[in-house]
């Protein structure tokens, strides 16, 4: 088990007792939808997350604001053999997010940043890809400040309900 801290964040494994915290802001409508994902309908949907998507406390963080204690957004890595993005053999997929209130003050960036510092440290992991909608380019700068390069443009599978296109971007470790 992992953490990692700035002077303003941890990052640290998703506990049960998070669940009242990631209800009230992966309910947000303009958080879930911008990364492919539903906003959560309860607080029973949200422990389930923890106990499901979350579990892996090797590869997925709550992102822990210090001053308050309250977790304000996910960062995590895993297989993208789902995701629909032309990853290379055994390539993870990083993903995250941060809770509306908090937007813009550099917090997704500095997460991501110790994410990748501990990847690099702690693993022989040799590159991430992701990718974002193109109608959120926010996702695509915290993306490019921590390094990683656009390599085209993909179309999610539209069983997934979007048809809008992903940038997808891939960082060499
Ligand atoms: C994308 C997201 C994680 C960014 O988190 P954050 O903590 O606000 O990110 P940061 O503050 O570290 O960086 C945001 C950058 O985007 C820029 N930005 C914000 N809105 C923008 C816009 N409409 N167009 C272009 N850039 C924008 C900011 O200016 C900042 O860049 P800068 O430092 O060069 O000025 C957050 O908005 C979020 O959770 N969104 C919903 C879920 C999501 O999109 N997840 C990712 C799915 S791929």
């Amino acid at each position: 088990m992992s953490m990692m801290e700035t002077d303003r964040i941890l990052l640290r494994p998703w506990l049960e007792s998070d669940a009242p915290a990631l209800f009230k802001h992966a309910s947000d409508p303009e958080v879930g939808p911008r990364a492919g994902w539903p906003p959560h309908k309860s607080m029973e949907e949200s422990l389930k997350i923890i106990r499901t998507v979350f579990h892996d406390a090797t590869n997925t963080w709550a992102i822990v604001l210090k001053e308050t204690g309250e977790p304000i957004g996910a960062m995590g890595y895993g297989p993208s053999c789902n995701c629909n993005l032309p990853a290379r053999e055994g390539e993870p997929l990083t993903g995250y997010w941060v809770a509306r209130p908090y937007w813009n003050r550099g917090i997704c960036t500095e997460a991501l940043r110790l994410m990748i510092g501990h990847i690099r440290q702690t693993t022989d992991i040799k590159s991430l890809i992701s990718g974002h909608f193109i109608d959120n380019p926010a996702s695509g700068r915290v993306m490019e400040k921590c390094g990683f390069i656009p390599t085209g443009e993909t179309v999610v599978d539209p069983d997934q309900g979007r048809d809008t296109p992903i940038r997808v971007l891939r960082l060499e470790l």
